[in-house]
């Protein structure tokens, strides 16, 4: 075999095994920063996580988080780190805090990850990543369930709070249920069709020729309608899926979704 060639094979064969060359670089979109245990109680204390809930944390690090999460507060979670020192970190944690049944740990892509199931979910990432992830929160993540994020916020996605400590900032949503389309509201023995615009939680349209605002938090709604003579009626309620009901003024009310 000429020369050139068996050169060429083995370079081929070193970039396959990795013979003389580095160990390939993780894809990691965020380097390894912890969060300040304070920030982790207040970011913790936003999402009042309950015993049944199930908490992800998004690039879990050293697994702060979710292990704070399981003994504060007795929540089942997950760390995904797609780093396996980290990892086995966060396992080794979970260890010595003995609440290996409550926090568990993951070595995945945090953008592969099936975070559905998510009642809280964490992060401290960047705001380029935040951005990535934010048309996932709101497609796959059911409507209340909470997002923390440390330092970086969800671009044009306004928090439902915010909270600073240690100078760092937190911020924190609801993820929203989907209540735009055109609504047949029923009241009082009324009927009004009811058209919503949204844009995250925040919802506008029309009523009629009265104007509408509202907002939501999670599946929670509230709707201020204003008359042309500045005259205003608020109605709360929830939803669900193509139905909304609720108290407000003039009474209990109810609507149907008729369209997109
Ligand atoms: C800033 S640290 C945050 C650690 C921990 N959540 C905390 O707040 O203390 C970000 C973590 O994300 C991990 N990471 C980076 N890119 C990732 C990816 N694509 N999938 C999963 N984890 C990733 C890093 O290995 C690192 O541990």
């Amino acid at each position: 075999m000429p020369r050139s060639r068996m050169v060429s094979g083995f370079r081929l064969l070193a970039v396959l095994v990795g013979v003389g060359a580095a160990a390939p670089a993780l894809a990691k979109d965020v380097p390894f920063v912890p969060t300040p245990q304070p920030v982790v109680d207040k970011m913790l204390e936003l999402a009042k996580p309950k015993k049944s809930d199930y908490l992800i944390d998004l690039g879990s690090g050293d697994g702060r988080i979710v292990v704070t999460a399981a003994q504060r507060y007795g929540v089942t979670g997950m760390g995904v780190d797609i780093d396996p020192d980290r990892v086995a970190e966060g396992k080794q944690n979970a260890q010595q805090a003995g609440v290996t049944d409550k926090a568990t740990f993951v070595e995945a892509d945090l953008f592969k990850t099936d975070i559905s199931k998510a009642d809280v979910l964490t992060m401290y990432l960047l705001p380029q990543v935040n951005l990535r992830l934010r048309p996932v929160v709101l497609d796959t993540l059911k409507p209340g369930t909470r997002v923390v994020s440390h330092a970086f916020d969800m671009g044009d996605w306004q928090p439902d709070a915010k909270e600073s400590v240690e100078a760092r900032t937190i911020y924190y949503w609801v993820v929203p249920a989907k209540a735009a389309g055109t609504w047949k509201v029923e009241q009082g023995g009324k009927s009004t069709e009811v058209s919503l615009e949204q844009t995250y939680q925040m919802l506008q349209g029309t009523a009629g020729k009265d104007k509408v605002e509202g907002r939501l938090k999670g599946t929670e709604i509230s709707l201020t309608m204003t008359g042309g003579d500045g005259k205003a009626r608020t109605l709360t309620g929830k939803v669900d899926g193509a139905k909304m009901s609720g108290t407000g003024d003039g009474g209990a009310w109810t609507a149907t979704r008729t369209g997109g």
